[in-house]
């Protein structure tokens, strides 16, 4: 093996990101830079992302990533060996901004281009961060994304299952906007729950009636709606006391929802006999502790080990696109000037 330089870029939701990652001759890689510009408080008077807004933001700030992460990295571009990109799933503006960009580097210098799907950026993670053997279980948990997936190799997934309406990260938002807490709601919502009391409000588990590992999480948001709409009425307003009870109850549906899924994920997987099976979960709602906990201790009853990468690589950054391609391009050839941006792309 050789050493490999390699810049990522991605821009498919609310983050534009450009990262340098260095695989050295013994193998491993190091992230030298890895630049995240947040998009957030453009979006904030909308309670949502507003896909015109996005793109044209990627666009105005995408050369300025590469240039911040190429400094950071103290690398230049003829120091580079390629060119990696997020080709989709996205929001197709941001998606387009970023192929747009890193096809202009690739025509420039002649350097390979890899067109990377953003889900498998998240997959792949784990061995960037940890000793990780394929084939692992993920759990992908985010504002936008919620499945299992069989990770059999650099460019080869299975779906065991996934949500059939919202991610959990948006039931998590929607609710902080249902009981009036700051966004992004997760951490709103998570803070809240600490004081409240889990069990006064009976919320569904939705689809644990239901064999697989399909989940759902709409139901669940309505009912948390019709809960504070009947405690409006009899207080006339939201308490605290009984605000912090709708999150610790809502926060204990999605655990409850999540741990069941991932025990028959994991009884699934472990059919396979691994000599260390491992259960790995990425992005931003498994920044939540509560979830997190429980997934340990589902994971430690399998006999299976349990990653989670840190906070920073859980979420939507670069530097998971680089090492996609990184960990691919021993398996595939580049692609052409004719790699498209696709808006939907089921790994
Ligand atoms: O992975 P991410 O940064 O972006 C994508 O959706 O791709 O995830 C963001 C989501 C948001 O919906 C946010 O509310 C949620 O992750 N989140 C959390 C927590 N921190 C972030 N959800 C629950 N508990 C948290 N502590
Ligand atoms: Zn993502």
């Amino acid at each position: 093996t050789r050493a490999l330089t390699v810049l990522g870029l991605e821009s498919s939701c609310d983050d534009t990101a450009a990262a340098v990652l260095r695989r050295g001759m013994d193998g491993r890689t190091e992230i030298l830079s890895s630049v995240v510009r947040s998009q957030t408080n453009l979006h904030a008077a909308f309670g949502g992302v507003v896909p015109e807004i996005a793109a044209r933001a990627h666009a105005e700030v995408l050369d300025y990533c590469v240039e911040e992460a190429l400094s950071q990295a103290r690398c230049a571009i003829p120091d580079l060996d390629a060119i990696a990109v997020t080709a989709g799933p996205g929001l197709i503006g941001g998606v387009v901004s970023g192929v747009m960009c890193a096809k202009g580097l690739a025509a420039a210098t002649g350097l390979p281009l890899y067109g990377v799907n953003h889900l498998a950026g998240h997959a792949l993670t784990p061995r960037l961060t940890d000793d990780v053997a394929y084939p692992y279980l993920m759990l992908l948990v985010s504002g936008g994304h919620c499945q299992f997936l069989l990770v059999k190799g650099p460019d080869a997934f299975s779906r065991l299952g996934g949500t059939i309406d919202d991610a959990p990260g948006e039931a998590f938002d929607k609710v902080a906007r249902l009981l009036g807490l700051t966004q992004p709601g997760g951490p709103a919502v998570e803070r809240t729950a600490k004081s409240g009391s889990a069990d006064t409000f009976a919320l569904p588990r939705p689809l644990l009636d239901r064999p697989g590992c399909d989940m759902s999480f709409s139901g669940l948001k309505t009912a948390l709606l019709r809960a504070r709409d009947t405690a409006v009425a009899q207080y006339g307003g939201l308490p605290e006391q009984v605000r912090a009870d709708l999150c610790a109850g809502f926060q204990a549906a999605v655990v409850d929802v999540l741990a069941e899924k991932t025990r028959r994920a994991l009884r699934d997987y472990l059919d396979l006999a691994l000599a260390q099976p491992t259960l790995c979960v990425a992005g931003g709602v498994a920044a939540n502790g509560a979830i997190r906990t429980k997934l340990e201790a589902v994971a430690a009853v399998a006999g299976a080990q349990f990653v989670a990468p840190p906070l920073a690589l859980c979420t939507d950054n670069a530097a998971m696109i680089a090492f996609a391609a990184m960990e691919q391009m021993e398996t595939r050839a580049p692609d052409g000037f004719d790699l498209a941006a696709r808006p939907r792309w089921p790994l």
